[in-house]
C-alpha cells in the first residue's frame, strides 16, 4: 500500500494521542490505534480492560470494530502506538485479516520510533480468511 508520508505521520500522530484515552489500570500497558480506511477517514481505538480480565478488548480491534459498525469494511493502514513498540496480538492479526491482508501495519512506540512498517500478510502469513469458507 502506498501512504503518502503526511498521511503516514498523521496516523501514527492520532495513535499516539489516543493512547492517553487507554483504560488499562491492571496492565498499565496503553495502547492507541488509528485505521485508516481506503476512502481516507481514520478511526481511533484503545484498550479497554476490565476487572473480569478476559472481558479486556485491545485497541485494534476497538478500532476495526468501531469502523465496521459505522459502515465501513476496506482499510489500508492502521498504526500502533505503545510504550515499546509491542506487537499486535494473534487476535488482532486475526480481526485485521477479515477485512485485508495487505493492510499495512505501522507499529511505534512513544517517541514515535517505527518499530514495523510492514503488510499485515507479513505478520499473518497463511492467514485463515473469508475464501476458505467459499
Ligand atoms: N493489547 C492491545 O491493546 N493490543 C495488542 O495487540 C496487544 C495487547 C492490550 C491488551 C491489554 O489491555 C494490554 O495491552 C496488555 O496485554
Amino acid at each position: 500500500m502506498d501512504l503518502t508520508q503526511k498521511t503516514r505521520s498523521e496516523l501514527i500522530e492520532r495513535a499516539l494521542n489516543t493512547r492517553s484515552f487507554s483504560y488499562s489500570p491492571y496492565s498499565h500497558y496503553a495502547v492507541g490505534a488509528a485505521l485508516l480506511t481506503e476512502s481516507g477517514k481514520i478511526y481511533t481505538g484503545v484498550n479497554i480492560e476490565n476487572s473480569a480480565y478476559p472481558t479486556s478488548i485491545c485497541a485494534e480491534r476497538v478500532a476495526i470494530f468501531k469502523a465496521v459498525s459505522e459502515g465501513e469494511r476496506s482499510f489500508s493502514a492502521i498504526a500502533i502506538a505503545t510504550d515499546n513498540g509491542g506487537s499486535p496480538c494473534g487476535s488482532c492479526r486475526q480481526v485485521m485479516a477479515e477485512f485485508s491482508l495487505q493492510m499495512q501495519v505501522i507499529i511505534v512506540d512513544d517517541s514515535g520510533r517505527v518499530h514495523l512498517d510492514a503488510p499485515l500478510e507479513e505478520l499473518l502469513p497463511h492467514a485463515f480468511t473469508p475464501d476458505d469458507l467459499v
